[in-house]
C-alpha cells in the first residue's frame, strides 16, 4: 500500500528522484570531520526557532509586550521552556553559524565552484542579524528599548539632507527622516514593536527559509568541499560515482545524528541551568520593563553582535564625516567584505592543511581577534588591559580584521611555501 501511494505521488511529483538526488545518491566526500557538523546543526536550530517561535506567537502580544512575555513565563503551560528554547536558540544559532563560517575559512569552501554557496550563506547571515535584532526588541525589556534606541539612531549618522519642501521651510537630515520612518513614530513606541513583530515573525523567516533552500541547492549542484580541499568529482569510477564519495544517506544522516544528539545535550544543559547565559544571552536589564527614563548603566548588544559593535565604537577620528559616520562605514565595510571573500582569497591552495605557516598563524590570529572584538563589544569602553584602553584594543582588532582580508588573503601565499595537495582525499575510511 505504501509503495502504491509513493508511486502515485511520484508519478505526479518526483519525490523519489528528489530524495535520490539530494540524499541517497548525493555523494559527499568520505572524510568529513568535526567542522562539517555545523551545517546540519544550523538546520536543527533553524527548525527549533521556527517551531518555538510559532508557539510564542500564540501567546505574545505586541500591544502588551512585556506583560505578555511574563504571562508566557508564569502562566502558559511550559511557556518558560518554549521562551527559553527560543532565546537560548538565538545564541545557539549564531554559535553554530560562526563555527560553520569558520570552517569555510579553514578549508577554503567558498573558493570556486562554491562562491554562490558562500554568497547565499552571507545573505543568510545578514538576515539572521536582522532577525536577532528584531526579536530582541519584542519582549520590550529595558535593554530592548535602549538597544533599539542606539541601533535605530545609527541612521542619524547618514550625512545627507532630504530635499527641502517647495516653500523652503524644512530640510530634514536624511538620517533623521529615516529614523522616524523605521520607528513609525517620533519615539520608540508600540508602533515600533508592532512593525518589528510583523518583520520578525513573517517577513524575515520567509526570507531565511528561502535562502537556506537556495544555499543547499547551490551546494548540491557543485558538491561539497572537504577538509583536504580536494575536488572528489575529479576522480570518478566507471559508473560516474566519485571514488572518494559516499552516499549522504545513510552514511551522513547517521553520522550527523551523533552530532545532533551531542549538540542537544549541550543545548539542554545551557537551557536548564544557564538560560540567560550569565547575562550574555538575555541581558540583566531585560528582566525589567522598557523605561525611557532609566538608561541602563551600560548599553551593550548581545554577544553575537559584539565584534561589529566594537568596530563601530572603535572609530574616534573625524575627517570629512564625524566619528559615528566613520564607525558605520567601518562596521558596514567589515560585513560587506565577507561577501567578496571568494575573490579576495587568491591562495592557490584551498585547505589550511596544505597551506604554509603564515596562513595558519594569521587565521588563528584572526579567530582570536574576532573573539576579542566580540568580548570588547559587550564591555564598557572605558576599561583598559595591559595599559591599552579597550577602545585601543578594539582599534587594533579592527585594523587586523581588515589587514587579514585585504592583505593576507590576497597576497599571503607569496610569502610562504605550501605543501603538495594530494590527488585523493586522506582519511575517512
Ligand atoms: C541558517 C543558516 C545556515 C544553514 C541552515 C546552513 C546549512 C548548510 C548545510 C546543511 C551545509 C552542508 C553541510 C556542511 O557542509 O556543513 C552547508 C554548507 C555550506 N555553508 Fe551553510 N548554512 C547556513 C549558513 C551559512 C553561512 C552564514 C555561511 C557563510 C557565510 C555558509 C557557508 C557555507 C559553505 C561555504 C558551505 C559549503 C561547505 C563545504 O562544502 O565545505 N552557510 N550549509
Amino acid at each position: 500500500m505504501i509503495k502504491g501511494a509513493v508511486d502515485w505521488v511520484d508519478a505526479r511529483l518526483p519525490v523519489v528522484n528528489a530524495f535520490k538526488k539530494h540524499m541517497s545518491e548525493y555523494y559527499a566526500p568520505k572524510n568529513f570531520n568535526f567542522w562539517y557538523y555545523f551545517g546540519v546543526l544550523s538546520l536543527v536550530v533553524l527548525v527549533n526557532q521556527l517551531l518555538t517561535g510559532i508557539w510564542l506567537t500564540m501567546f505574545y502580544s505586541p500591544s502588551d509586550a512585556f506583560a505578555s512575555v511574563e504571562y508566557i513565563m508564569r502562566d502558559v503551560q511550559f511557556g518558560w521552556l518554549i521562551r527559553y528554547m527560543h532565546a537560548v536558540g538565538a545564541s545557539a544559532f549564531f554559535a553554530v553559524v560562526y563555527l560553520h563560517m569558520f570552517r569555510g575559512l579553514l578549508y577554503g569552501s567558498y573558493k570556486p565552484p562554491r562562491e554562490l554557496v558562500w554568497i547565499f550563506g552571507m545573505m543568510i547571515y545578514l538576515a539572521l542579524m536582522a532577525e536577532g535584532f528584531l526579536g530582541y526588541v519584542l519582549p520590550w525589556g529595558n535593554m530592548s528599548y535602549w538597544g533599539a534606541q542606539v541601533i535605530i539612531s545609527l541612521a542619524e549618522a547618514i550625512p545627507f539632507q532630504v530635499l527641502p519642501f517647495v516653500d523652503g521651510t524644512e530640510a530634514a537630515a536624511m538620517g533623521e527622516a529615516l529614523t522616524t520612518w523605521v520607528r513609525g513614530d517620533y519615539l520608540l513606541s508600540e508602533a515600533t514593536v508592532n512593525k518589528f513583530f510583523a518583520l520578525h515573525v513573517v517577513a524575515i523567516p520567509l526570507v531565511l527559509v528561502a535562502l537556506v533552500v537556495l544555499h543547499i541547492l547551490a551546494l548540491h549542484e557543485v558538491g561539497s568541499n572537504n577538509p583536504d580541499g580536494v575536488e572528489i568529482k575529479k576522480n570518478k569510477d566507471e559508473n560516474g560515482i566519485p571514488k572518494d564519495g559516499i552516499p549522504f544517506h545513510p552514511y551522513y544522516t547517521v553520522k550527523d545524528l551523533v552530532g545532533v544528539v551531542v549538540f542537544l545535550m549541550v543545548f539542554a544543559v545551557v537551557l536548564f541551568f544557564f538560560p540567560d547565559g550569565g547575562g550574555y544571552f538575555i541581558e540583566r536589564p531585560n528582566f525589567t520593563p522598557a523605561n525611557p527614563l532609566a538608561t541602563p548603566d551600560h548599553i551593550a548588544p548581545v554577544w553575537y553582535y559584539g565584534p561589529y559593535y566594537a568596530m563601530l565604537r572603535a572609530t574616534t577620528f573625524s575627517f570629512l564625516f564625524d566619528a559615528k559616520t566613520w564607525g558605520m562605514i567601518i562596521m558596514g565595510g567589515a560585513i560587506a567584505i565577507l561577501f567578496v571573500v571568494p575573490w579576495l582569497d587568491r591562495h592557490p591552495v584551498k585547505s589550511i592543511r596544505y597551506k604554509g605557516m603564515l596562513s595558519k598563524v594569521t587565521l588563528m590570529l584572526f579567530a582570536l581577534f574576532f573573539l576579542v572584538l566580540g568580548f570588547l563589544g559587550t564591555q564598557p569602553a572605558n576599561n583598559s588591559f595591559l595599559g591599552i584602553s579597550f577602545t585601543g584594543w578594539a582599534q587594533i582588532g579592527t585594523f587586523y580584521y581588515f589587514i587579514f582580508f585585504l592583505v593576507i588573503l590576497p597576497f599571503g601565499h607569496r610569502f610562504e611555501k605550501s605543501k603538495p595537495v594530494p590527488d585523493r582525499v586522506t582519511g575517512g575510511h
